[in-house]
């Protein structure tokens, strides 16, 4: 029986994506620059089966509203629900729809998967464009280390001079978020007065980002990384009514953080996304002291990551 395995990383944007100029072809109103991470990945198997239809689950369990999203992804490949029996497994390793990118991952890793095993039916430009319309920021899990995906909807890799940067995830909570990013960046982009400056910004931000990275400026890139995402809950905030993903404890984690920054303690850089969990921007030389300060005042533990070399890539059972 046919069988395929792909695994792909999450990613986390640093300039973030958030808005589509074209909801056809998922075309982002900014670019966007992620590191794909080690920590979490998706694990997916595609299997083929006897009797026709599509089975689908999620870490073992049966999901409806995951299964919808795949049956139409599946429409970008020859499969015949009618005629051929599918299986797909999907594992994440790590919390589901919590602002985690699992969403990224698990689209990265079906669309490979798939490709793979309908015998690339997509050159890879053409696998990007359909990954992306599973979830805009999959796109970015198709390759490893840092990633610009650009306004004209194409992906590409950007030398990553830090090799010991971390990233710290704290996670405040990781029940599925309330609005979903979709649903929140179209109500954004329709709602809040300040979106065109959002993006106006959001191009320069992406703009000295890639500066910091030719000048191997850490302190640069780790500020521009911070500012552009409170920006992004700035202008959710401002939507009508407003979107807040950040909660109280993710406001007090990051006013935390900056003070601890500004009195020379460490150099570390917050970033947050469709959820209330904080990722902490960081090299190693500060990741003792990071982890003692989170427990000194009774913060959850930090989950370390690396940048993952690898984006989305066939693989063994
Ligand atoms: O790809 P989506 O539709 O889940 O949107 C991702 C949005 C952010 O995570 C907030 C930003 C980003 O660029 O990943």
């Amino acid at each position: 029986m046919k069988q395929m395995c792909v695994k792909a990383p999450i990613n986390i944007a640093l300039i973030k994506y958030w808005g589509k100029k074209d909801e056809l072809n998922v075309l982002p109103y900014n670019p966007s620059i992620s590191l794909s991470l080690s920590l979490y990945e998706t694990h997916t198997v595609l299997e083929q089966c006897a009797s026709p239809g599509l089975t689908f689950t999620l870490n073992d369990l049966a999901d409806a509203k995951s299964e919808k999203k795949v049956r139409e992804f599946l429409t970008f490949f020859p499969f015949d629900e009618t005629k051929e029996g599918l299986i797909i497994r999907s594992y994440n390793s790590g919390p589901t729809a919590a602002g985690l990118a699992s969403s990224a991952s698990a689209f990265a890793a079906l669309a490979l998967a798939c490709n793979l095993y309908y015998d690339e039916p997509y050159s890879f430009e053409g696998l990007a464009s359909i990954t992306k319309k599973g979830s805009g920021s999959a796109i970015r899990s198709l390759l490893g280390g840092c990633v610009e995906w650009d306004t004209d909807g194409r992906i590409h890799a950007l030398d990553w001079p830090f090799e010991d940067v971390v990233m710290g995830i704290v996670v405040l909570a990781s029940q599925p978020k309330k609005t979903g990013s979709t649903e929140g960046m179209k109500h954004t982009v329709q709602t809040a007065p300040s979106y065109h400056d959002w993006v106006k910004q959001s191009h320069q931000d992406a703009k000295a980002f890639k500066r910091a990275l030719q000048d191997k400026d850490f302190t640069q890139l780790g500020s521009i990384s911070e500012a552009n995402a409170l920006a992004l809950h700035a202008v959710c905030a401002d939507a009508k009514p407003p979107i807040h993903y950040l909660n109280e404890q993710s406001n007090a984690l990051i006013k935390g953080i900056q003070e601890a920054r500004k009195e020379g303690l460490f150099e570390v850089y917050c970033t947050m996304d469709a959820g209330p969990n904080v990722k902490l921007l960081h090299r190693d030389k500060d990741t003792t002291r990071l982890t003692q300060w989170l427990n000194e005042h009774g913060w959850p533990e930090v989950r370390l990551s690396r940048i993952a070399t690898k984006g989305a890539h066939r693989c063994e059972r």
